[in-house]
């Protein structure tokens, strides 16, 4: 099974922005801590991290045809984009949507999100164990089929 972790805007800041919100893990041990839990698994897992909607879009479009899951957090772009919810839709990948903070809780124009509706489950407020936790959901999901 080969897993797609997405991770949107300013999830490479990870450690340094509002630590009280999204902690003190780095984007880079966040990797490794998702690698080892794959590894562990034995899954096969690719990353990627942009800043821009488009390139985000492109990646996902990318995976379609050669990838199990996508496990996606696409920070800011979840409660503004139609683009990646339409990429979603389009490769018909099974899609877990990951928040570090709980985003339902927040600022009003967070608990909006576009991507929601193409995801097969949202998980959020578990800071980063949210992605294993994601991760665990499309193992189940692809044991069903
Ligand atoms: C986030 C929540 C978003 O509202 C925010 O824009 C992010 C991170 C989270 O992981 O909690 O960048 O997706």
């Amino acid at each position: 099974m080969k897993i797609l972790v997405i991770n949107g805007p300013n999830l490479n800041m990870l450690g340094i922005r509002e630590p009280q919100i999204y902690g003190r893990e780095t984007y880079s041990s966040l990797v490794e801590k998702i690698e080892n839990y794959c590894k562990a698994k034995l899954l096969d897992v690719e990353f990627f991290q942009s800043n821009h909607e488009g390139a985000l879009v492109d990646r996902i479009q990318e995976a379609y045809g050669n990838t199990d899951g996508i496990v996606i957090n696409p920070g800011a772009y979840t409660h503004t984009s139609v683009a990646i919810l339409d990429a979603l839709k389009a490769v018909s990948i099974p899609a877990v949507e990951v928040h570090i903070s709980e985003v339902d809780k927040r600022e009003e124009f967070r608990q909006v999100s576009y991507v929601r509706a193409a995801c097969i489950a949202t998980v959020t407020g578990h800071g980063t164990d949210g992605y294993l936790e994601a991760v665990d959901i499309l193992i189940k999901n692809g044991e069903k089929k």
